[in-house]
């Protein structure tokens, strides 16, 4: 099935960001740290959504609307006292041209939640977050298991042959290498 093809095939992708992403969060001490990675977050995934918003199919996709994270980044940062950034464009996202590639950057994005359930866990105790601010990280809530379940059954009857396959798995890898490059830029 795509989606079993997908996690082994992004898989050395997932454990680079991911090693990036601890380090990023283990030095967080403050509010304004924190919403500093938000912001990356923000001007990253703002910057896919706009994207995949201009090619997804959303009769394929019926509850995509619910699915987008711009705007609970967007009120975390507002919770936190800070300003939205620019969302990226061009060369710093993945070629996103059709459905399918649209469908391998959502592949990220909402696999995402899966390690939001640590990170809002960690940023709750770290910080003293209780109130707000944890909206993106903690996302579908108690929902977050079924969300990802219903969104890997869509995603296995939209590519029918391993040429489609192909097309969002590819995608997909670039979103994950691309956001490590948003990383590093940012860090410079
Ligand atoms: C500290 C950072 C992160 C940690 C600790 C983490 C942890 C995890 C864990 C534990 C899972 C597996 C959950 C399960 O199978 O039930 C997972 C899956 C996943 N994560 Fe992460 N993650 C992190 C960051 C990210 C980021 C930033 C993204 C995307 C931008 C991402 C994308 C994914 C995807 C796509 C999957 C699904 C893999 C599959 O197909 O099963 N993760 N992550």
């Amino acid at each position: 099935m795509l989606s079993d093809k997908l996690k082994e095939q992004t898989k050395s992708n997932h454990q680079q960001l991911e090693k990036v992403l601890v380090g990023k969060l283990r030095s967080i001490r403050s509010k304004e740290e924190y919403a500093a990675l938000l912001k990356l977050f923000y001007s990253y995934f703002g910057g896919l959504e706009t994207e995949i918003n201009k090619v997804i199919d959303p009769t394929l996709l019926p509850d995509s609307t619910e699915r987008r994270k711009t705007q609970s980044l967007a009120d975390d940062l507002e919770f936190l006292g800070s300003t939205t950034p620019e969302k990226a464009t061009g060369d710093s996202l993945p070629t996103l041209h059709s459905h399918l590639q649209a469908l391998g950057a959502l592949y990220v994005i909402e696999g995402s939640t899966l390690g939001g359930k640590i990170i809002s866990k960690m940023m709750q105790q770290h910080l003293g977050l209780n109130g707000g601010g944890l909206s993106f990280f903690t996302s579908y809530g108690d929902r977050t298991e079924q969300m990802w379940d219903t969104f890997k059954e869509t995603l296995n009857y939209q590519a029918t042959n391993p040429e489609q396959e192909a097309v969002v798995i590819a995608a997909a890898n670039q979103t994950f290498l691309k956001f490590g490059d948003w990383f590093e830029k940012s860090a410079t």
